[in-house]
């Protein structure tokens, strides 16, 4: 039977890596919907959309000829058959995708998608783990397992300035501070993370090393 193991979580929660590493260990595919929403800021921003004209968004990213990778062990994204696994992870990109993913029609447009891979890939593979900021609420919600990531804002502070600039110097953090508290505002309309979901379990990755995070998730699974 095919298990769908849902998980969102905030900026800097450490979705991406945990789920990552829990689909590897169970062998189950990967979906990485955040890179779907890069992918789609990228595209528009190659295809010279405005990306204020909600029309032409919306119809570009319909178009879009998008392959997402869903091997834990390499989750390649193509557009078009070009590599931007690289170009989708820069500044310009995260500054600018909350534009592109609060267009309700993107939005439709990429769940659909995301629900074909979940039944596609969870089949192939027996399982499929999902991540992003409305799998658990919206595009899966009757999953086998939901989980919300949480982390203090200081720890996904640290987190995601480590990741940017190999340390959390208080400089760095700063830095990082103005990105991950101004996309948590821009994303505001698409998902909030005061509280999780009725039927959604919460884990605190706070304190927690990825290795322990992983754990965390493997129990909530098994029990
Ligand atoms: O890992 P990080 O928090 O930097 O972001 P991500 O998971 O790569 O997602 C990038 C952006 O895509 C988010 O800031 C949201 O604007 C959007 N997103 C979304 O709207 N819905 C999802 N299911 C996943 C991502």
């Amino acid at each position: 039977d095919l298990v769908v193991v849902a998980i969102d979580g905030p900026s800097g929660s450490g979705k991406s890596s945990v789920a990552r590493a829990v689909a590897s260990r169970l062998r189950y595919g990967y979906l990485d919907t955040g890179a779907m929403y890069r992918a789609a800021t990228w595209w528009c921003l190659d295809q010279h959309v405005d990306l204020t004209d909600a029309e032409g968004v919306a119809a570009a990213v319909r178009a879009m000829p998008l392959t997402i990778g869903t091997d834990p062990e390499a989750p390649g994204v193509e557009v078009g058959g070009t590599d931007i696994s690289v170009p989708i992870r820069t500044t310009e990109i995260s500054t600018q995708v909350s534009a592109v993913a609060t267009n309700l029609d993107v939005r439709d447009e990429l769940r659909r998608r995301q629900r074909e891979i979940i039944g596609l890939v969870g089949r192939e593979r027996g399982g499929i783990v999902a991540e992003g900021r409305d799998i658990t609420t919206v595009v899966a919600p009757d999953s086998d397992v939901r989980i919300l990531l949480y982390a203090s804002e200081e720890a996904r502070l640290a987190r995601r300035s480590t990741e940017l600039h190999g340390n959390a110097s208080t400089a760095n953090v700063e830095a990082t501070r103005d990105q991950i508290v101004r996309r948590d505002r821009d994303d505001s309309t698409v998902s909030s993370f005061m509280q999780a979901a009725p039927g959604v379990s919460l884990i605190d990755t706070s304190d927690l090393s990825l290795q322990g995070s992983v754990e965390a998730v493997l129990d909530q699974i098994a029990s």
